[in-house]
């Protein structure tokens, strides 16, 4: 009797979690269940092995199963009929389909990508370079001997010391490389990612992307600097922004300037972006160092040239108005995703 109401509280189980699909599936389930050789019958047929005792209580259960039986038998009968309406009810064709995830290009490719397409338009090729780098391409060849002082202004990070291989801490290495190839004249942009020994902060991050650039050929003067770099702030920032050279010290180029452009967010009024100053620090620049051109065998009588260099993520920041620098590298799908769509 024990296995008997085991069985049937199996079958129970059975037939709730029974789905059907249709008119002949209901079909089968009413065969295999309720027919004359179905469930039922058969379950009836063990009566007579049930104790004379307890023949009404089987008796009442097996009642109560077959009406649930039934019960899910019309159940799905009516489904089953109705599936085509139903279902011609439920699809609007006209509906939009499921919308693919799309990704986005990172803010910092973005913004290499708005530098770099500015200088192409001015006939600039895009030149890279390793980021491990040699102390020759990262420092000597640019005028910083061992124990010149202007090595402290970029803590390095050293990968070995002797021989010293070292992270670059910025992408004028790849203009010594592409200058010691000796194809001038030469006009090139070098995009890439730079490392410095840094505290990592809101403002600063021991790694960050730079894009420098490099112009040699016979009688290139600092006026081609001044009118390439304002071709690219009136491109990057629009015809009213003002503009202002200070003098500056760099090891690889003399004379050397840095290049301001009035603040962004308060049209050079001062606020906390500019400290007050109105003005924005945006790039190095020079005329590139007669050492530097005989270091890559180019004959510094013969040819002169200019090269500047600036940040990525500064004008990042201004653009799409983040206030932390870490938001870049931590790849949060959060903060990317808001780029989609961007350009
Ligand atoms: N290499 C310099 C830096 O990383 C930038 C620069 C490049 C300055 C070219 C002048 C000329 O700070």
């Amino acid at each position: 009797m024990e296995t008997l109401l085991q069985k049937i509280e199996g079958y129970r189980r059975e037939i709730e979690g029974y789905v059907t699909n249709g008119a002949e599936a209901a079909e089968q389930f009413r065969i295999a269940y309720l027919g004359t050789k179905g469930l039922v019958k058969s379950l009836m047929g063990e009566m007579k092995q049930v104790p004379a005792d307890r023949k009404k209580e089987f008796g009442q259960i097996l009642n109560e199963f077959k009406q649930f039986a039934e019960a899910k038998y019309n159940s799905l009968k009516t489904v089953a009929g109705k599936t085509p309406s139903l279902a011609a009810a439920a699809i609007d064709l006209s509906l939009p389909g499921d919308l693919i995830p799309v990704g986005s290009r990172h803010p910092i490719s973005m913004m290499r990508h708005r530098i770099v397409s500015i200088f192409q338009r001015l006939g600039f090729s895009v030149a890279e370079g390793p980021e491990i780098e040699d102390d020759w391409h990262n420092f000597t060849a640019l005028n910083l001997p061992e124990y010149h002082p202007a090595r402290d202004m970029q803590d390095t990070f050293y990968v070995s010391t002797d021989p010293a291989w070292l992270l670059r801490t910025h992408t004028s290495n790849i203009q010594i490389r592409e200058m010691e190839k000796g194809v001038l004249p030469l006009r090139i942009v070098c995009p890439g990612r730079v490392y410095r020994n840094e505290t990592i902060s809101a403002r600063s991050h021991c790694f960050f992307h730079q894009v420098e650039g490099l112009y040699i050929d016979e009688d290139v003067s600092f006026a081609d600097l001044k009118q390439t770099l304002y071709f690219f702030v009136k491109e990057m920032y629009g015809n009213d922004v003002k503009v202002r050279f200070r003098p500056s010290y760099f090891p690889f180029t003399e004379p050397s300037a840095e290049m301001d452009i009035s603040c962004q967010l308060c049209g050079g009024k001062g606020c906390n972006v500019c400290k007050n100053t109105g003005w924005l620090e945006i790039l190095g620049c020079g005329m590139v160092h007669p050492n530097v051109l005989t270091n890559c065998n180019i004959d510094p009588e013969k040819y002169t040239g200019f090269a500047f260099g600036m940040g990525v993520e500064r004008p990042a920041l201004l653009k799409y108005g983040i206030n932390d620098i870490r938001l870049f590298s931590e790849n949060d799908v959060r903060f990317l995703r808001q780029f989609s769509g961007v350009v």
